[in-house]
């Protein structure tokens, strides 16, 4: 049973936004999520997730909390928590389903965690440096400083001391540092005055325009959707939208059953 029918089948009684393609009607995407199914311990979460996304766009995953975005996004990064149980991730042309985390990210997936992780005790070029401890080797210190002059201004202060902003910037450069081909970015917004989300979201359009695919979840659902070019909403670890960001800020229905906005 595909997904459409399967959301269609079990819950009949809410409007049916999921028209996602079916697998083969936009492949070969550049990143493919089929029919992911993933579990904690005996906690079934992430129910079935299909999304494609194309090369250089920006994808906002968006959904109420306990949705299943984080758990959608490390299913795809292939971290051991959730245990993907069923289901492919195609990476251009590349089964990570297939992979541990590691070779995912040897692949080019990032995945920037809500926490950030910088690492305490290393400043803030010694936390890039050791992203480039082992190839794949990306963008150079200097073509990041020039991205983030903040952080070359402060590459001598311990990471860690930095402000939420530029912890956040950092934990974006540590995975630049690295060759990558996707960025998956969870709640990079999160505790952050407007005036600092409006320099991410340029970072962010500026990594677009070097040709990097992104996946972005965030509960400020109206920047990430002016942001992102399409979106996929989540709602009990099911796909219940996926379409434009634009069709998503037009429907009010919608933003309300599935966002609260
Ligand atoms: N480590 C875990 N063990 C068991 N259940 C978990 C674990 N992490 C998350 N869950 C459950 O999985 C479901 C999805 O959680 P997830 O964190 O993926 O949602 P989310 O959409 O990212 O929510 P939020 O907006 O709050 O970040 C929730 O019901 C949550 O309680
Ligand atoms: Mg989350």
């Amino acid at each position: 049973m595909s997904m459409i029918e399967e959301t269609r089948t079990s819950r009949p009684e809410r409007p049916d936004f999921s028209r996602h393609a079916n697998h083969a009607e936009t492949a070969p995407a550049f990143l493919s999520v089929w029919d992911l199914h993933a579990y904690y311990g005996e906690s079934y979460i992430v129910q079935g997730v299909s999304f494609n996304v194309h090369e250089g766009e920006i994808l906002a995953l968006l959904g109420r909390n306990g949705a299943g975005k984080t758990s959608t996004l490390r299913t795809i990064a292939r971290l051991d928590n959730p245990r993907l149980t069923h289901g492919e991730v195609w990476l251009d042309h590349k089964p990570l389903h297939k992979m541990a985390a590691h070779q995912a990210s040897a692949h080019g997936m990032a995945l920037v965690p809500e926490d950030r992780r910088i690492i305490p005790g290393l400043t803030v070029e010694e936390n890039l440096q050791l992203a480039q401890i082992a190839p794949p080797i990306g963008w150079s210190l200097d073509r990041i400083y020039t991205l983030f002059p903040r952080l070359g201004e402060r590459r001598r202060q311990e990471g860690v001391t930095l402000s939420g902003g530029e912890q956040q910037m950092l934990a974006i450069a540590r995975a630049l540092a690295r060759d990558i081909k996707v960025l998956l970015l969870d709640e990079p917004y999160e505790g952050l005055a407007p005036v600092i989300v409006d320099e991410i979201e340029k970072t962010l359009n500026i990594i677009k325009e070097q040709g990097i695919t992104t996946v972005i979840v965030e509960q400020n659902a109206v920047r990430a959707l002016k942001l992102a070019d399409r979106a996929v909403i989540l709602d009990t670890g099911s796909v219940v939208f996926d379409g434009t960001a634009k069709e998503v800020l037009d429907n009010a229905e919608l933003r309300a059953e599935y966002l609260a906005i």
